[in-house]
């Protein structure tokens, strides 16, 4: 009997070695040996006899992609390193700025550069364990994505398994982590969207939506029903870029099955990444798939090491952004909008036009200033430019033969359109307001800024849900939505038993949020997503916060007067106050971790150059932050001491000729270690 299995497991394995090797020359190299009728013969074979013994079936199996069990949500896993996105430009300059940056911050003049395609997917992390494909993580909110395993399973250029033989050949690990692009060719999009309206169906604004919306599908069935694709084009051991270079990590992942973008180049200097990044210009058309733009990247990883990351992007990398695509079309009308702080936005209503494999029907015109500057009428025809994803906005009116003026003003009402309330315009502000504080249409954009991901991480409370939430009055503050029941939701149109309680689990999952989303949430005037981090850490509960004098909140980094005023008349306003009590009472985090930061350091500038033995930059950076002390790029008179790792360059001369500190890695241990 055990060898009677042997047999058949070793059957099985050939089999399905064989079905590797034809979908990937079908879909990673686009160079099939077989007819699909004799592919399909194989795969039926292969169906066959894991029929007959389903206990061998392995979950790599080719079979096995095509659709699992339906999935109850989407379990959230934290990242093994954040995933970043990427700073753009738009300009030969703005691209030579970087360019001087790079070489100032790494005292290095001989940089090298990969150019890719700036593919306008979805990024998505596969990790692999033992050669096989053990999660597929969306990006989510940069630290922490969402499971899609299932899913992205039926991805046929996603390699399920990769032999220890094959990953060995590639001078790569057996346990890796894959990041790369999730897209949906053009082709493929147009066709399914067809279908949809036909259906009555929504139809996705654009391909990157329609990738992102089916690889979030419970049902992985559909997601397997709709042509995706993936390239990758990161490859990290533990959350840390794996090879010495980045042109070496492409090759590898193309060795071992992934599909990689062939147009890639490796540049010597700017010029050559400029030429590449004309050369695509005008090709971008051509492709099957959208691009808006190149990306650059330092080529070596100990440079990119040493360069590191701002806020949410790496020194080492930049976008180059192509123009956006315009079209000429008329202004049928202007509406104004009215937003989560009541600002009025004049929203100009478009006879409908396709930009770039979107249909665009609306534009934004900012504000009365604009509309002024570009002497814009209703009637108008008038030039509208789609960037990336920016929302679409009138760029010039248009004026000749085929195109007559229009001769109807626009005029900013007098009462706000949602709810009478008076609109007043400040001295000295472009913008209008409604300045009724219980103005409904403030209530729906501050409900759903409440919900969004990257705040409260609500998922399924969007437009649609939020809308009739308001609408009915059954949220009229943000507390309301803790009140929520099923019997609630369940009255509500596209509700079924299964979405309502997967929004009631979202709802359940916030309260476990950490206080700086709670007081981010709040959407106080001027209070992003890093300041409300910052508040967290200096108060250390909602409480020290709220009764924080203006003088206190401007100890906090980065916190200057106007928005610590802001701060203060938030918490002043007694439905304010009240609305924080109802969410204390609703089981929010309002307690954080008061992070204690060294003093000894503080006003003690450093700066890290050279590679560190036993620290990576961001640790050591971290170090020195929690004592208290500053990290910066460069070194200049202010710098108080240069960590100079092995092999630092030219940092260390400025450093000497600045008569700056220069000290080694256990010095600095010394420093923080004796202060923390
Ligand atoms: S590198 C830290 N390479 O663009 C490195 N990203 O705007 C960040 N993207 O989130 C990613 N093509 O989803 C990289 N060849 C490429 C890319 C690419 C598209 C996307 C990616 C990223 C976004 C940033």
């Amino acid at each position: 009997m055990a060898t009677a299995t042997k047999d058949v497991e070793k059957q099985l394995e050939t089999l399905r070695d064989e079905i590797r090797y034809h979908e990937h020359r079908y879909y990673v190299l686009d160079q099939p040996e077989l007819s699909d009728a004799e592919f399909d013969r194989l795969m039926d074979k292969l169906k066959k006899l894991e029929a007959e013994h389903p206990e061998l079936v392995t979950p790599d199996s080719p079979t096995q992609r095509v659709g699992g069990k339906p999935r109850e949500g989407f379990v959230k896993v934290r990242h093994s390193s954040p995933m970043l996105s990427l700073d753009n430009t738009y300009s030969e300059d703005e691209l030579r700025a970087w360019e001087r940056r790079v070489h100032e911050l790494s005292g290095r003049k001989d940089v090298e550069y990969v150019c890719e395609l700036k593919l306008d997917g979805m990024s998505l992390a596969l990790h692999y364990e033992d050669g096989r494909l053990v999660r597929g993580l969306t990006r989510g909110d940069g630290t922490t994505g969402e499971d899609v395993t299932a899913n992205v399973r039926t991805v046929r250029s996603v390699p399920l398994s990769i032999s220890k033989e094959t990953l060995k050949k590639a001078g790569m690990p057996l346990d890796f982590e894959v990041r790369g692009e999730l897209l949906m060719p053009i082709g493929a999009f147009k066709k399914l969207n067809a279908e949809r309206e036909k259906q009555g169906l929504a139809a996705f604004a654009n391909p990157r939506n329609f990738a992102a919306g089916t690889v979030r599908q419970l049902e992985p069935s559909v997601t397997a029903s709709r042509p995706l694709d993936y390239f990758g084009y990161m490859l990290l051991q533990k959350g840390r870029t794996y090879f010495d270079r980045h042109w070496d990590t492409i090759d590898a992942l193309e060795k071992v099955g992934f599909k990689t973008n062939i147009n890639r180049k490796l540049a010597a200097n700017m010029e050559e990444v400029w030429d590449f990044i004309q050369h695509w210009e005008g090709r971008r058309e051509s492709l099957p798939y959208e691009i808006d733009g190149i990306v650059v990247k330092v080529d070596r990883t100990s440079l990119q090491e040493e360069l590191g990351y701002t806020g949410k992007a790496p020194r080492w990398a930049i976008a180059y952004k192509y123009a956006a695509r315009g079209a000429v079309t008329k202004i049928n009308d202007i509406i104004p909008q009215v937003g989560r702080t009541g600002k009025l936005t004049p929203v100009a209503h478009l006879e409908p036009v396709p930009i770039g494999g979107t249909t665009v029907s609306r534009a934004t015109l900012h504000n009365m200033d604009e509309i002024e500057r570009l002497g814009v009428k209703i009637g108008d025809w008038v030039q509208v430019e789609r960037g990336g994803d920016v929302i679409p906005k009138v760029v010039s009116v248009v004026e000749d033969k085929d195109h007559p003026r229009g001769h109807k003003s626009f005029q900013m009402p007098e009462r706000c359109p949602v709810c009478g309330g008076h609109v007043v315009r400040t001295e000295g502000e472009a913008d209008h307001r409604c300045v009724n504080t219980n103005c409904p249409a403030k209530l729906r954009e501050s409900v759903l800024h409440f919900a969004t991901r990257g705040v409260m991480n609500i998922e399924g409370m969007g437009d649609a849900l939020v809308s009739q939430l308001t609408d009915r009055g059954m949220v009229k503050n943000v507390a309301d939505i803790y009140r929520l029941t099923k019997d609630d939701l369940l009255q509500l149109e596209r509700m079924g038993e299964r979405s309502a309680q997967n929004v009631l689990d979202e709802i359940e999952a916030s309260k476990k949020l950490p206080l700086e989303r709670v007081i981010y949430g709040l959407g106080i005037r001027f209070v992003g997503e890093r300041t409300a981090e910052f508040l967290a850490e200096h108060f250390g509960s909602m409480d020290n916060l709220m009764n924080a004098s203006e003088e206190e909140l401007q100890e906090v980094n980065e916190v200057g007067p106007r928005i610590a005023a802001s701060i203060v008349e938030f918490f002043q306003e007694p439905r304010n106050r009240d609305l924080v009590k109802q969410l204390r009472d609703a089981g929010l985090t309002f307690a954080g971790k008061k992070k204690r930061r060294g003093m000894k350091l503080a006003g003690k500038t450093f700066v890290l150059t050279g590679t560190l033995n036993n620290y990576t930059r961001e640790q050591a950076k971290k170090m020195i932050e929690d004592a208290g002390g500053r990290v910066s790029g460069s070194v200049s008179k202010k710098t108080d001491y240069l960590v100079a790792g092995s092999d630092a360059g030219s940092k260390r001369d400025k450093a000497k000729e600045l008569g700056v500190k220069v000290i080694d890695e256990k010095e600095m241990e010394e420093l923080v270690g004796a202060y923390s």
